[in-house]
């Protein structure tokens, strides 16, 4: 069975009571059910983990080489400032999905730059919690080898 890390950084685990007119109104834990569950479904076995340290995200996927076939990442503000963990994607090779729950390409300027989609193999913004359940859609795909080229 491939194995799946979701990955959430800084301030994700206020999901539910932060800005929820951006972020919507579900917890963290309510997002991460839905994964696992929607994970069982795809025949995937999901893992989630959160941090608000960047040291510890670089850490969580240097440790996911060997261990998970796939990451789905929402790097929170990270996203937008860091060098390290656009390396760390690059330096595991395991294939990552990029996801925001909201469009940050519509919001403040500074949202446009990602140093993670250089690495990662796509990114799903915009569609909420629903993007995370995209984004293990789209792994599964990776991993039947039928994704388009
Ligand atoms: C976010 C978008 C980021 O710009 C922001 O800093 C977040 C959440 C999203 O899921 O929409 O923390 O990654």
């Amino acid at each position: 069975m491939k194995s799946v890390l979701i990955l959430n950084g800084p301030n994700l685990n206020l999901l539910g009571t932060r800005q929820p007119e951006v972020y919507g109104s579900e917890t963290l834990a309510m997002v991460e059910e839905r994964c696992r569950s929607h994970g069982e479904t795809l025949g995937l076995a999901v893992t989630c983990v959160q941090s608000n340290h960047e040291g510890v995200l670089l850490d969580q996927i240097h440790a996911a080489k060997g261990r998970h076939h796939g990451i789905v990442l929402n790097a929170g503000a990270y996203t937008h400032t860091s060098v390290a963990l656009m390396d760390a994607i690059y330096s595991v090779e395991i294939p990552t999905v990029e996801v925001h729950l909201s469009n940050i390409h519509s919001r403040e300027s500074f949202r446009h730059t990602s140093y993670i989609s250089r690495a990662a193999i796509g990114q799903i913004c915009g569609f909420g919690s629903f993007g995370y359940l995209m984004a293990l859609e789209a792994l599964k795909q990776r991993f039947s080898g039928s994704e388009p080229e």
